[in-house]
């Protein structure tokens, strides 16, 4: 049993992962300041119990211990690990779309570099933590990920080279467009690297790309395919940018949260080759058997609900990539994991979990806890 602090364990990612660890013995504590737009259902006030993850956690989880903290604080970071004393940091909190790190990328920056800076220091000071794992994402390629050669298919992008297995952890970070959401994750990733060399931590990276599933409360600009099926069920037009063929590898979360829990247990001191190794850094998602087009995506939508769902066109944004999809050799070859849910098990489940769930996104509170 280990002592494990996740922050933004009350976010999509983080609360899957809390449950799951928790499930396993882990006594599991989540930090969280409730930033996230659209996850309070209520207009009158903004207490915590209004926070559908929270309610939730404290409902069937009552085990997990709850911190109304903000990263940016340092101090409140500090007293958190101080006290709770965590063997094990996964870090999952902050600002998570590229879009509004363009209109406003101070925000970004404060929340995902400095934020990430104390949470990152205050675990190498405390000299307890012994484990980091940080939630890192594919866009710390940028747009180098769009410099292969593609093949433009009737519904999807191919790449020209047939023996295509994705983008591997040796891909170049430079001489490429980020958006600031990019490069303030890469700064974290590279931030999380270093400590791991030079202070002795056991530090790992995992590069996300597409994470899914229910309990995924999507917003324009960060979860699509939960934004889009909520669209598609409300009859709202999805709006596309680009043409729509950009594909994706897609990753179910629950496939998410037992990678977690297997690379901890198979690596905290049990396995030596590989927290001997220098780089812990790793490519994660469904990987090449695991991929879909944002059309091919609305046709599945189209074939769950029986009906037509229209599509509004728009012009490519900055940083928008035509194909990615994660080459997950290396974490394969390290601890034997590999996704188990495919794109037509995943989405399946992921329109049921909306569907029966639609009274909770009619009075959902919408942007206004943007930017504070
Ligand atoms: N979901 C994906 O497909 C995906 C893909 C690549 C990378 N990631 C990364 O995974 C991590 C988790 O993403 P998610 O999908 O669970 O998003 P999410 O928005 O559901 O979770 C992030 C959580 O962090 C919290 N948070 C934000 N700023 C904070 C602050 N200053 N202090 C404390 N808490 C704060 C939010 O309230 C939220 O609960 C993010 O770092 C994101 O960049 C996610």
């Amino acid at each position: 049993m280990s002592k494990i602090l996740i922050t933004g364990g009350l976010g999509f990612i983080g609360h899957h992962v809390a449950i799951k660890l928790s499930q396993k013995g882990h006594k599991i504590a989540v930090l969280d300041n409730l930033s996230r737009p659209n996850t309070f259902f209520s207009n009158s006030s903004k207490s915590n119990e209004e926070n559908y993850n929270w309610k939730y956690i404290d409902e069937f989880y009552p085990q997990i211990e709850k911190k109304f903290i903000d990263i940016r604080d340092k101090e409140e970071v500090k007293i958190l690990i101080q006290n709770f004393k965590p063997e094990i940091i996964i870090h999952a909190a902050g600002q998570t779309s590229a879009v509004d790190s363009i209109e406003n990328p101070r925000f970004d920056f404060k929340n995902n570099v400095i934020g990430l800076f104390n949470v990152l220091n205050s675990a190498k000071e405390s000299q307890i933590v012994t484990d980091f794992l940080y939630i890192s994402t594919n866009k710390v390629y940028g747009n180098n990920v769009s410099k292969i050669p593609l093949i433009e298919g009737k519904t999807r992008y191919f790449p020209e080279e047939k023996k295509f297995t994705g983008f591997s952890e040796t891909l170049s970070i430079d001489h490429s467009i980020h958006t600031p959401y990019g490069v303030s994750k890469l700064t974290g990733d590279l931030y999380v690297q270093e400590f791991g060399q030079i202070y002795g931590m056991k530090n790992t990276v995992f590069r996300l790309s597409c994470i899914y599933g229910d309990q995924q409360f999507g917003i324009h600009g960060q979860g699509f395919i939960s934004y889009m099926f909520l669209n598609a069920i409300s009859g709202k037009p999805i709006q596309i940018y680009g043409n729509g063929k950009q594909v994706r590898d897609i990753l179910y979360i629950d496939d998410l949260s037992n990678l977690i829990e297997r690379y901890l247990s198979s690596t905290s001191s049990l396995n030596p080759k590989i927290f001997n190794q220098k780089s812990r850094v790793y490519n994660i998602g469904g990987g090449i058997n695991n991929t879909i087009s944002l059309l091919e995506l609305v046709g599945k939508f189209e074939s769950i609900l029986g009906k037509k769902i229209e599509m509004e066109f728009s012009n490519w944004r900055l940083g928008d990539q035509k194909l990615y999809i994660s080459d997950i050799t290396k974490i394969y070859s390290e601890i034997g994991w590999k996704p188990n849910i495919n794109p037509e098990q995943g989405i399946e489940r992921l329109s049921k979990w909306i569907e029966s769930n639609k009274h909770l996104f009619l009075n959902r509170k919408q942007e206004e806890k943007k930017f504070t």
